[in-house]
């Protein structure tokens, strides 16, 4: 059966955890999928870990749509989702014409990244058939704003503003939201005030669902960080073998722990 935003939905009136792990091609689409993992997402980290740069501010809506239809293509049961990559986001036509292209290349989902100024571009998108993820907390396009990847939310008012983000965009009608790098505490109280997944990175146990990108998760990764489990470690070499401990270890409720969290 495929999965869809309804499934994970009722994953969370279930109190059941949903997994996601980034793929950016199609034979690694295949395997997460049929390793059981719930979403797919084509993350614009594509420009880290595939082109080899230092962001993902370079990433361009062209190589996003490519590399989407190659994980469509590879995809079995898995809910697919594709990020609206740098400045993607700055105008409504902008959201609008990258959001049509990736549902096009084969999403089923757009993720954004942004605040609670997406709250208008998700109703337009919900209106017109395009379920949004809205990116909260450390949302790496913005890393030269932020001035390095850093934890977001860690004062009262840093951490009040993302709690009235999500609520503010579930209102909007968005489907989903991403907490990256946003303390424990905070990201559960998140979880918690809204009706729609969150998934976590660097976020909590607590959250709904959880993402890791792969190359971290299969150890490929020389300097990981602090979120990053490595499943290849136990897993002598088989990468099918790791996204399945990956899917089981997140819906067993076993990563991430407290070592993995802020
Ligand atoms: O681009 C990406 O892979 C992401 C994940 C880190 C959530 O946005």
């Amino acid at each position: 059966m495929p999965v869809t935003i309804r499934t994970l939905n009722k994953r969370k009136q279930d109190g059941e955890k949903f997994s996601m792990l980034t793929a950016y091609d199609a034979t690694f689409a295949r395997l997460i999928s049929e390793a059981g993992v719930d979403a797919i997402l084509i993350g614009d980290s594509l420009g880290n870990v595939v082109q080899g740069r230092d962001s993902t501010v370079p990433v361009t809506l062209e190589q996003m749509v490519y590399h989407t239809e190659c994980v469509a293509r590879g995809n079995q049961n898995s809910l697919v989702l594709a990020d609206v990559p740098f400045l993607g986001a700055a105008t409504l036509d902008r959201i609008l014409e990258a959001s049509g292209a990736l549902m096009q290349a084969g999403a089923n989902m757009v993720k954004l990244e942004g605040g609670a100024w997406l709250a208008e571009a998700v109703t337009v998108l919900k209106r017109n058939g395009v379920p949004a993820c809205v990116h909260l907390g450390l949302t790496p396009q913005a890393v030269n704003a932020f001035g390095g990847y850093r934890v977001q939310g860690k004062d009262e008012q840093g951490a009040r503003e993302l709690l009235e983000a999500a609520v503010a965009l579930e209102r909007a009608g968005a489907a989903m939201l991403l907490l990256e790098c946003v303390p424990r505490d905070l990201s559960a109280e998140i979880s918690a005030a809204v009706n729609i997944p969150v998934t976590g990175i660097g976020a909590a146990p607590e959250c709904d669902g959880q993402v890791l990108v792969m190359h971290d998760m299969l150890g490929l990764n020389a300097s990981p960080a602090r979120f990053v489990k490595d499943f290849m470690a136990e897993a002598g070499g088989d990468i099918a073998a790791a996204f399945r401990a990956y899917d089981r270890a997140v819906k067993d409720g076993l990563f991430p722990a407290e070592q993995h969290c802020f």
